[in-house]
C-alpha cells in the first residue's frame, strides 16, 4: 500500500527522493539509515538530496567527508542543481572535511564532530563515507564501540542521519555490523546483466516500518536521484 505525502507523521521525515518518499512514508526522525552501495551508484548524490530536503523544512543539515574534497563536493553537487554555496553561506548546511591527515587520533575526530552537532543544532546528518570514518580506528571493536555510542548520541539529539557505506556490486552486500546496529538500508547497485545496465535500489530494512522488499530501478539527473514507477 502506498502511503502519500499527506499521510507523513510528524515523528517521520522525507528523504527527499521522490517514488521513494511515497513509497515508504519517509524514515522515523533521529533514525540512522545506512546507505550502501557499489562505486559511483549515487551515494552522495541521494545523502544530498536528503539534506537540502531537511533545509527546505529549515532543518540544519552537516555533511562530513573523508575522502572527496569539499570544494569538489560542492561543485559536483551544484551540477545536479543544488544552490550548495548559498545553503553553505546561509549556514543551513554545513559542510566539513576530516581526515586521518588532519587528526591524529580518531577519538579526537569524532569528539570535534560531535560537539558541532550539539552548539549548532544540526537536524539532518551526513558520514561520507563512514566506511572511511571507522577505517580509522586501529581495532575493529573500536569501531564498532565508535558505532555504537554514534547511534545512542545522535537518537537523543533526534538527528536523523545517512550513514554512507561502501559496499561491493552484489546483490546482497557485506555490511558487517553497521547493518544490523542501523534502523533501516538503501542498497544501491548497478545491474550490469542487461544491456544497457540498470540502476537498482533496494530497501533492506526499516524498523517499526512495512516496506516494500523488491527493487526500485532510478535514474540520476538533474535534481539528483528520481526513483521510477514499477
Ligand atoms: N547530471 C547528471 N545526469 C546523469 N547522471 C549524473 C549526473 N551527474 C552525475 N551523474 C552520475 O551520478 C553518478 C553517481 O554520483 P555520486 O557521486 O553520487 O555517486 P557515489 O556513489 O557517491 O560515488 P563514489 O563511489 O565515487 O562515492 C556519477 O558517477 C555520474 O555518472
Ligand atoms: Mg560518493
Amino acid at each position: 500500500m502506498k502511503r502519500g505525502y499527506s499521510e507523513l507523521s510528524g515523528n517521520h521525515v522525507l528523504l527527499g527522493i521522490r517514488g521513494l518518499d511515497e513509497e515508504i512514508g519517509g524514515v522515523p526522525r533521529g533514525s540512522v539509515i545506512a546507505v550502501a552501495g557499489w562505486v559511483g551508484t549515487g551515494k552522495t548524490t541521494l545523502a544530498t538530496q536528503f539534506l537540502v530536503e531537511g533545509v527546505k523544512n529549515k532543518e540544519r543539515g552537516m555533511y562530513v567527508c573523508t575522502t572527496e574534497r569539499v570544494e569538489s563536493y560542492v561543485r559536483n553537487m551544484e551540477k545536479l542543481g543544488w544552490p550548495i554555496s548559498k545553503l553553505v553561506k546561509s549556514k543551513m548546511l554545513i559542510t566539513v572535511r576530516v581526515s586521518k591527515i588532519h587528526e591524529s587520533r580518531p577519538q579526537d575526530m569524532i569528539e570535534k564532530l560531535l560537539s558541532i552537532i550539539d552548539t549548532i543544532d544540526i537536524k539532518r546528518l551526513v558520514l561520507d563515507s563512514y566506511t572511511t570514518l571507522t577505517s580509522y580506528f586501529k581495532e575493529s571493536w573500536s569501531a564498532r564501540l565508535f558505532t555504537y555510542l554514534l547511534l545512542e548520541y545522535l537518537g537523543e539529539k533526534n538527528c536523523t542521519t545517512l550513514l554512507v557505506v561502501e559496499t561491493d556490486n552484489d546483490r546482497e552486500p557485506r555490511l558487517g555490523d553497521v547493518g544490523f546496529l542501523c534502523d533501516g538500508v538503501i542498497h544501491l547497485r548497478t545491474d550490469f546483466s542487461t544491456e544497457p545496465p540498470r540502476r537498482k535500489l533496494r530497501m533492506l530494512k526499516l524498523r517499526g516500518t512495512r516496506i516494500p522488499l523488491h527493487n526500485f530501478e532510478y535514474e540520476i539527473g538533474e535534481g539528483g536521484i528520481v526513483v521510477l514507477r514499477r
